[in-house]
């Protein structure tokens, strides 16, 4: 039996709703055909986004999405994504596949994308190979409501209003694609770039995300921050950044040969689980270096890059980085928000990568065919933690896994407390084989039958959804909830994530 305590009574704080973040970068096809089909498509669209993969999307609540890159940030300029579409340069993507860069999609279509989703944006911008000025004249585009070049530009473009920025990250992986930094040369420049992103109007400031590491490299971490941390003091509340980055993804094999999304082993299985379980790790030590210079936990630990990456699929372009999605990414999915939620403190946004046909992506398309993948389905059942109050849990008793790439814990869970009073426990059970008994022990909460209601995704290990077959995978009710003397039990199945809502 295993039993998961759940205290009520002890809130450890809010649940950032950008936790549930997106990526979407000029690669592959995540914004061509993926987000954006242009007007004239005969893919039903609104103002050219496909509207089948906005509509599932704004399902999802989607709090946030990062743009444009990615690696791409560090080599895209603006300017030429703006005006009149037959009238913007096209390129070759160098960075992604070789393939034709219309810049048909730009600064307005992303907005427009933002609106039509409901969610927060965030700009990154290029350091790698951009200047201060494109810089500062972007932001000045995108938020300047008075009379200045840039300002009369975008009306010229067609948009009066200025837009809201929320996040504005200044550059991506300096360490490697955004320009091979040092974490002294990029501190130096984190710290002039940033000066320039200028807060315009009585508007809330844009919210800047300084680059982080790579993976463990807490010598990043700590050089950038001994650069660039300035202690905040009024007017400039949290000092340079309100953000960090970290990116971290997940593949069993090597860098070479990460295996393949859908033919794997259990011994596979449980590397990928490992590898997802280290997420905690690497927000252990990242925090630990940020509490020295940030102890009242102001910055947030931004990981706008995190999932799987495994081989493309065979036959398709290397450079676009497509992949299956199977009951595994749902379980590293789930893995990585009960993660998340529990380190809230200080992970203050999280951009899984990326949102459509790119790597670990929500939904997959194929000319006007759609299909959620599982990890779209956890995305769904956990969506209600935005923006509730964590609560203390902890997992006791069996479910010990100790096999080659993992030593931990089977079942893995995160719980919060909405406003309604009513809680939220998402569970996932990374056992390749078993399942387990679970009682639920909570502090006072003794939920009657029909105040208990519960969903469930699971299917064999390899289990995915196809164009074919969309629906093989999808969430259920969960049957077999059980009141006990102090709380409730059920069964839940190997490898499933489980929700349940307690009224
Ligand atoms: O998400 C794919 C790539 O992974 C991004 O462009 C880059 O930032 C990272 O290395």
């Amino acid at each position: 039996m295993v039993k998961l305590y759940i205290n009520e009574k002890k809130k450890k704080g809010r649940i950032h709703p950008e936790i549930y973040g997106h990526f979407s970068e000029h690669l592959g096809r995540c914004i061509y055909e993926g987000l954006y089909v242009k007007e004239d498509s005969g893919i039903p669209n609104q103002n050219g986004m496909r509207s089948d993969v906005v509509g599932a999307l704004k399902e999802l609540r989607i709090p946030v999405l990062r743009w444009p890159g990615g690696c791409f940030a560090d080599e895209y300029h603006w300017k030429d994504g703006i005006g009149p579409k037959e009238n913007r340069k096209k390129m070759i993507n160098t960075h992604w596949g070789g393939v034709l860069e219309d810049n048909s999609f730009g600064t307005h279509e992303f907005f427009e994308l933002c609106r039509q989703l409901g969610c927060k944006t965030y700009i990154n911008g290029n350091v790698g190979s951009g200047t201060v000025q494109e810089m500062s004249e972007w932001v000045e585009y995108m938020t300047f409501e008075g009379v200045s070049p840039m300002a009369d530009l975008r009306r010229k473009n067609g948009h009066e209003e200025p837009w809201k920025v929320d996040y504005f990250g200044v550059g991506n992986e300096n360490w490697g694609c955004g320009g091979n930094m040092t974490p002294e040369y990029y501190g130096n420049l984190y710290r002039r770039y940033q000066t320039y992103i200028r807060r315009y109007g009585n508007g809330e400031p844009i919210k800047k995300i300084c680059g982080g590491p790579n993976v463990d490299d807490v010598n990043w971490t700590k050089k950038v921050l001994e650069t660039c941390y300035a202690s905040p003091c009024p007017g400039n509340a949290h000092g340079f950044m309100e953000g960090l980055s970290l990116h971290y993804y997940v593949h069993p094999g090597g860098w070479d040969d990460k295996g393949s999304a859908t033919d794997f082993d259990e011994e596979a299985w449980y590397c990928t689980m490992g590898k997802a379980l280290y997420m905690e790790e690497l927000i252990g030590m990242h925090g630990a270096v940020l509490d020295q210079y940030d102890p009242g936990k102001e910055i947030g630990l931004i990981v706008d890059e995190w999932g799987t990456w495994y081989n493309v699929e065979p036959g398709t372009n290397p450079g676009f980085l497509y992949q299956q999605n199977t009951i595994r990414d749902a379980l590293v999915a789930a893995l990585h928000l009960n993660i998340f939620n529990k380190h809230c403190d200080r992970v203050k946004m999280a951009c899984i990568a990326q949102m459509v046909n790119v790597l670990q992506s929500v939904i997959l398309t194929e000319g006007e065919k759609m299909v959620l993948t599982p990890t779209y389905h956890v995305f769904h059942m956990f969506r209600e933690h935005q923006g509730a109050e964590l609560v203390e849990s902890a997992v006791i008793g069996d479910g010990w896994i100790t096999r080659e790439g993992f030593d931990g814990p089977a079942i893995q869970e995160s719980v919060s407390l909405k406003e309604d009073g009513s809680l939220l426990v998402t569970v996932a059970n990374l056992s390749a084989s078993d399942s387990y008994p679970v009682e639920i022990v909570f502090a006072e909460k003794k939920p009657r039958p029909g105040e208990v209601t519960g969903r469930i995704l699971t299917g064999e290990i390899h289990a995915h959804n196809t164009f074919e077959e969309p629906d093989k995978v999808k969430e259920v009710a969960f049957e077999g909830i059980a009141a006990t003397k102090e709380g409730i039990s059920f069964t839940i199945p190997a490898h499933s994530v489980a929700s349940l809502h307690i009224r």
